[in-house]
Parts: structure tokens; C-alpha cells; sequence
């Protein structure tokens, strides 16, 4: 792929620069490539309707092109024109969580190209909250298809920082809308089977959805390793950052010890070593780059700093990454879900 010059743009809430607004949407409608914040992480978009411009994210992002795209709305008659057969759980559903960070997969229609959708009958659809997000899909045409804005195989971008350290020179434009508020990856919920299925969880649980439609199950490879997903995406090893990651898990009293034991074996052999605690136990590790995700009293603080410290041990050059265990409620297991696949399911339990 050539090298192009990437325009980049600071776009604020609440007064959205209008002249950096229509140019992006001028880019996405000649079918060029724009990155974007979405209250979930960074989005990389082109048009969905224009399969030569679907296909440009591909080699952007060197993703592999059986894995398809998500296609981003603004309102619930775009929803009829990409989707057919719309269960009638889908009002309530969208009533509740739109927009937002859910996506839910349905069948396509025919103006839906095979190469947004990875070849699939089946299309993802995404209404997001975020402002930036909202008008630049407006600005667009209407029907955005975005994957998280990362080479294919890093940790999502949660700021343009992130963007510009994978894509710049790839792209046409970035929108720079600053850090993004939840930090992992929307829910996905399959709405072709019944009941729904969760086939990657995030900010919108479980729970949230069962309250509001009913039994929702989970891919059983959500959880369990070894299980071929559902989502052709969640096969590929993500967020895998470049250092071995192990997650220590039991009482914290004796994770402390273990983390603490493992790191000064380490950094004895002369290894560089990264720990990842939380406002609670930091001060409790002796040696490595130790880092406080969040606070365990809040778990979105810990979603949001995720995938920026996985970034951050990678720019660090960290051979070995020892971080503790987090409960899976709520948006806990979006986090324990992301971090069990960083670790390639390395967990010690103590
Ligand atoms: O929060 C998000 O969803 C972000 C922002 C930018 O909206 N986007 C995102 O896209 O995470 P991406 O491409 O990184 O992840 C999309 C996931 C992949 O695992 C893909 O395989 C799955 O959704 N997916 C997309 N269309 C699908 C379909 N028709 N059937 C099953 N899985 C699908
Ligand atoms: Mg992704």
C-alpha cells in the first residue's frame, strides 16, 4: 500500500468543527478511509455500501478479509435498509441500548456488499452514542462500516495517539475527538438465532440485555479456550501485546506475593518486567513498571485503561507482564475476556 499524507484533525464535543466534518464525510463518500472516535474505542471507516472502499480497510489495517465489518447507523430506518428478517425482540432492544455499545447481527440485505461482510449473509450493525461518531456517519452517507481502528493483532485504540502509531501514512484522516469514554470493544449480540447470543461481550451485560428481552445466551468460546467462535474475529489472537502476559489469580493478599515473587525472579535474570495492579494494591509491589489500572470500586476505570497500558508495555519494551485477576461481573467480563486472550488463557492461580 502506498504512502499517503494523513490529515489530522481536533474535533471538541459540543462544537463540532464543521469545515473538518464535511471533509471527512467527503473523504468516506469518495471512498477513502477515516478514523474516528466512538464511545467504545476508535473506528476505521469507509463506506459499507461501496465494496472497493470496504475493501481498503483490509489492507490498512492488514486484517484477514474473512473477518467482517461492522456497519455503523445513525437511525432505525437505515436498520431496515441493510438488514431483512428483523426479529421483533430488536425494538426493545434498540429502544434501550441505541445508541450505544451494542452491535447486533442480522440478515443482510442485498445492498450490503460480500465484502463488508466477509463474504458472510449475515450483517453487523452499530447505532454509536458518540458525537463525533454520530455526524461524521451522517457526514458519510449514512451507513459506515468501522473495525476498531489497530493493525490487525495490536491492543484497540482507545485515543488518536493510538490511531496515528498504527495507521498513519495508511490513511486519509484522522479525527482526533480526544480518549474515548468505555475502552473495550461494543457487545455483540447475534439476533438470527433464538434466543440472542452474546458472541462478544462489553459495556452492555448480559443481565442489561435479559432484563429487556428475555434468556440471552453466551458463546460458549466467550469463556472457554479452545472453543471456535462464533464472531470470525474473536479467533484471531488479539490484543496480544508483544511482552508474555500472566494473570495471577486467588486471595490478593497471596497475588501480591506471587506477582512480587515472579517479578524479582525476573528482573534477577535481567528481563524487564510490567505489573499491572490497581489504586488499591499498588503500593504493594516492589520491583518492574508497575501501573494502577483503575480502582476496583469502579470497574469501567480499569475497561477504559486497558488496552492504552498494554500499549504502553509494548512501547516499553517489557519482556514479562504479570497482572492481577478481576471479577466478571458486569462489564468485568468484557475486561477478564480481553485480558485472558492478551494472556493467551496464562493464568496462575495462587
Ligand atoms: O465497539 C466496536 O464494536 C468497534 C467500534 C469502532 O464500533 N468496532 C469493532 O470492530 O470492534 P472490529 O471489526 O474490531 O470487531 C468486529 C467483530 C469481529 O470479531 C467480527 O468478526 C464480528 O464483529 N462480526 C462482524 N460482523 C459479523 C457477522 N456478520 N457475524 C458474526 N460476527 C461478526
Ligand atoms: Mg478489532
Amino acid at each position: 500500500m502506498g504512502h499517503m499524507e494523513t490529515i489530522i484533525k481536533k474535533v471538541k464535543k459540543g462544537q463540532l468543527d464543521r469545515e473538518s466534518m464535511e471533509m471527512a464525510g467527503a473523504i468516506l463518500k469518495r471512498g477513502g478511509l477515516v478514523a474516528f472516535p466512538t464511545e467504545t474505542v476508535y473506528g476505521l471507516g469507509a463506506d459499507a455500501l461501496n465494496e472497493k472502499a470496504a475493501e481498503k480497510i483490509y489492507a490498512a489495517k492488514g486484517r484477514p478479509s474473512d473477518n467482517p465489518l461492522i456497519v455503523h447507523i445513525t437511525n432505525l430506518d437505515a436498520l431496515e435498509k441493510i438488514a431483512i428478517n428483523i426479529p421483533k425482540e430488536t425494538k426493545a432492544i434498540a429502544d434501550a441500548f441505541w445508541p450505544g455499545p451494542l452491535t447486533m447481527i442480522f440478515e443482510k440485505s442485498d445492498v450490503v456488499p460480500l465484502g463488508t461482510t466477509g463474504g458472510l449473509n449475515t450483517v453487523a450493525v452499530r447505532m454509536p452514542s458518540d458525537e463525533v461518531a454520530a455526524a461524521l456517519i451522517d457526514a458519510g452517507g449514512g451507513y459506515i462500516a468501522a473495525p476498531s481502528a489497530n493493525t490487525s493483532g495490536r491492543p484497540s485504540p482507545t485515543m488518536a495517539e493510538h490511531v496515528e502509531e498504527d495507521l498513519a501514512g495508511r490513511i486519509d484522516m484522522i479525527l482526533d475527538g480526544g480518549p474515548v469514554s468505555i475502552g473495550l470493544e461494543s457487545t455483540i449480540l447475534d439476533m438470527t438465532v433464538t434466543p440472542p447470543m452474546i458472541l462478544r461481550p462489553g459495556a452492555i451485560t448480559k443481565e442489561m440485555l435479559e432484563e429487556c428481552v428475555g434468556e440471552v445466551t453466551v458463546d460458549k468460546a466467550v469463556i472457554q479456550p479452545g472453543q471456535r467462535p462464533k464472531a470470525p474475529g474473536m479467533k484471531y489472537r488479539h490484543y496480544a501485546p508483544q511482552a508474555k502476559l500472566s494473570i495471577v489469580e486467588g486471595d490478593m493478599e497471596n497475588v501480591i506475593a506471587k506477582i512480587n515473587a515472579l517479578a524479582e525472579e525476573k528482573v534477577k535474570e535481567g528481563c524487564k518486567v510490567g505489573i499491572i495492579g490497581t489504586e488499591e494494591s499498588v503500593h504493594n509491589y516492589r520491583c518492574g513498571d508497575i501501573k494502577s489500572i483503575g480502582t476496583r470500586e469502579d470497574e469501567s476505570t480499569i475497561a477504559v485503561h486497558l488496552f492504552a497500558i498494554l500499549r504502553e508495555f509494548d512501547a516499553d519494551e517489557v519482556d514479562y507482564i504479570y497482572s492481577e485477576s478481576f471479577d466478571s461481573e458486569g462489564i468485568g467480563s468484557a475486561i477478564m475476556n480481553r485480558l485472558l486472550k492478551a494472556a493467551g488463557h496464562h493464568v496462575i492461580t495462587v
